[in-house]
């Protein structure tokens, strides 16, 4: 369910930063849980903003994180870019608690921006189990692949993920043996097969040993100056061809000096 307000109802919110409204705004996070704390990160941060495109490209988050309330690392990765014009942030869980997925506002949703972005803690060397879900529902037959099935063809897709391993633990030597690039492939083939770009992932690894401050913090920057550029189709495209992780040497991929991350 979309729900439209003006600029009044959306500082009730909470929203501090509000850009000059030109188009309707689109106000996308609802609470449909007694999650406390979802709820304090919905009215502080988790509004997005789709106003009149003045960027390239509108992105869409689907953001699957089933305990948001003891997250360390994602919950200040989606409130970094909480605030962007052109992103819309799609909280499957607080959106569908019971699981019960709206197929055709998700698909709209997908129809309605140019990159897709799946940001999730690595379980298991997958998703959460929703986003899973999301993607056997949405990404059906005759819309995402298939015969007429061409929706999402020429978007672009980028896995946005958090482990607990370290980067040594994800190469042969290390106890998980395989590469981040080896486990996201159903990731990057189920992209592919829907006729998107699959990019190389946003990657925060060895999440039990950042710290609370500037460690997770310039992580969130980045996410943030990524999205930004992506945005904004401020990336050197042919660059990304050489990479595993997109966030190595962020700076290296960007063309605007002025949103270069951290050193
Ligand atoms: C059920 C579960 C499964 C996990 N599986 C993995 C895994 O396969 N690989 C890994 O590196 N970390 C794994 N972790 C660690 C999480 O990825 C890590 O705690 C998370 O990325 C931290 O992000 P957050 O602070 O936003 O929750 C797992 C954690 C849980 C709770």
């Amino acid at each position: 369910m979309l729900q439209s307000l003006d600029p009044g109802s959306l500082l009730a919110f909470g929203a501090t930063a509000i850009p000059p409204l030109t188009a309707q705004i689109v106000y996308i996070c609802h609470s449909k849980t007694d999650d406390g704390l979802r709820l304090a990160l919905r009215q502080g941060h988790l509004l997005s903003f789709s106003t009149a495109m003045t960027s390239p490209n509108r992105i869409l988050v689907l953001f699957a994180h089933p305990a948001l309330h003891k997250s360390r690392i994602n919950r200040q990765l989606v409130s970094a870019i909480a605030d962007l014009e052109g992103v819309t942030i799609n909280d499957l869980y607080e959106e569908y608690p019971d699981f019960h997925i709206d197929v055709k506002r998700e698909q709209q949703l997908l129809v309605d921006h140019d990159i897709v972005v799946w940001q999730h803690p690595f379980y298991w060397y997958s998703s959460p189990a929703l986003l899973k879900e999301w993607q056997d529902l949405v990404l059906e037959y005759g819309f995402a692949y298939g015969h007429q099935g061409t929706a999402l063809h020429g978007k672009k897709c980028l896995s946005a993920i958090s482990t607990g391993g370290t980067p040594d633990a994800y190469r042969r030597e290390g106890y998980n043996y395989y590469t981040i690039t080896e486990l996201l492939a159903p990731f990057a083939q189920t992209a592919r097969l829907c006729g998107m770009v699959y990019l190389p992932p946003f990657v925060v690894h060895g999440t039990h040993q950042l710290s609370d401050g500037p460690e997770i913090g310039d992580r969130a920057q980045d996410y943030r100056t990524l999205l930004q550029a992506l945005r904004d189709d401020q990336i050197n495209w042919a660059a990304l061809a050489d990479r595993t992780q997109i966030n190595q040497d962020l700076s290296q991929i960007l063309l605007t000096p002025e949103v270069a991350p951290h050193a």
